[in-house]
């Protein structure tokens, strides 16, 4: 059986890949596999351990052949998967569910705390000179006690934040999304919201949800305009899902307080572009799920999806 896999995986995933009675093609520089190699090197395989950063659409699998049993892709987000032609071909479709909650959810909170108290504005004062003495109405933020959250994708991640600002003193949850979520509501005390009252009576939202045709540009001018002139916005799930342009332009009227972002449009951010300019907005390149335990938990899920299909069997953590 003949396995490509896009990138060196973390270390003991890697070792028992190589420990695996398979013809392996691997692609290891640090980089993305660049796309004509890909196209190249799919060509008669049986499986594929990819990255959101690899397109499989119907060109690549035109390329692979009809003897390709498997994707499996090292993480949650399945879009840049076309699932369609990959499902009328047969063709399992593996991911990593759960295992990135929690290292999700702790970077989404860390971006919500860093917004909500200028982190960056602060780090850059102290290390540029500008902290002069203590002063009352410098840097202030906003506290949780007694606030809103408004959460866009009530699933694990969405309930693992709305968990842990709960402890922060949070204390209304609500929520939007395609279902109701009757158990997290009753758990957290979290309330099914049309998105326009989510955005009008939050203080804090976080984007938690897959990025779809449904989510694609959801927030937008539009949306931006009406959310509180104090909210913070926090978006780790993917890019997409913002209208980066209108971002730009609420960050500049104003029309909220503070932003952290671990996703944009397009990954790498370029170093130029105007986001970075704001003192309000905290730009991470991507890491939510980025622990050593996690990475190696995604990794391994996806090595056990392909030795599960190449061995003719229904793959463990399938789409
Ligand atoms: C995913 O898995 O989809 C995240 O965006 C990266 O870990």
């Amino acid at each position: 059986m003949k396995v490509l896999v896009t990138r060196e995986l973390p270390k003991h995933t890697q070792n028992r890949l190589e420990k695996q009675d398979l013809e392996l093609i691997q692609w290891k520089k640090d980089c993305t596999i660049p796309r004509d190699t890909l196209l190249n090197w799919v060509k008669g395989v049986d499986a594929i351990i990819c990255l959101l950063t690899d397109k499989i659409d119907k060109e690549l699998l035109d390329h692979a052949g009809p003897q390709l049993k498997v994707v499996a892709t090292v993480s949650i987000g399945y879009d840049h998967c076309d699932i369609t032609e990959l499902r009328a071909r047969n063709i399992q479709i593996g991911y990593t569910p759960d295992c990135l909650t929690d290292a999700t959810a702790d970077l989404t909170l860390l971006l919500v705390l860093a917004a909500s108290r200028c982190f960056k504005e602060g780090i850059r004062a102290a290390e540029n000179g500008e902290w002069r003495e203590w002063r009352p109405n410098w840097l202030l933020g906003s506290q949780f006690s007694g606030k809103t959250l408004g959460v866009i994708g009530l699933g694990r991640i969405g309930q693992a934040v709305a968990k842990r600002l709960k402890a922060f003193g949070i204390t209304r949850i609500l929520y939007h999304g395609r279902s109701q979520k009757p158990q997290a509501e009753s758990e957290l005390g979290a309330e099914f919201s049309s998105f326009d009252n989510l955005l009008k009576e939050s203080d804090y939202i976080t984007v938690c949800c897959a990025l779809t045709p449904e989510t694609q540009n959801l927030f937008d001018y539009v949306a931006f305009s009406k959310m509180k002139s104090t909210a913070v916005f926090v978006n780790t799930a993917r890019g997409g899902i913002v209208k980066q342009d209108d971002l730009v332009r609420a960050l500049d009227e104003k029309l909220i307080a503070a932003v952290g972002l671990d996703v944009t449009t397009p990954e790498p951010l370029p170093t130029d572009h105007k986001l970075y300019q704001f003192n309000n907005c905290i730009i991470l390149p991507h890491v939510a799920s980025a622990t050593e335990e996690t990475r190696e938990k995604m990794a391994s899920m996806a090595l056990d999806n392909v030795l599960a299909a190449v061995q003719g069997q229904r793959i463990p953590y399938g789409v």
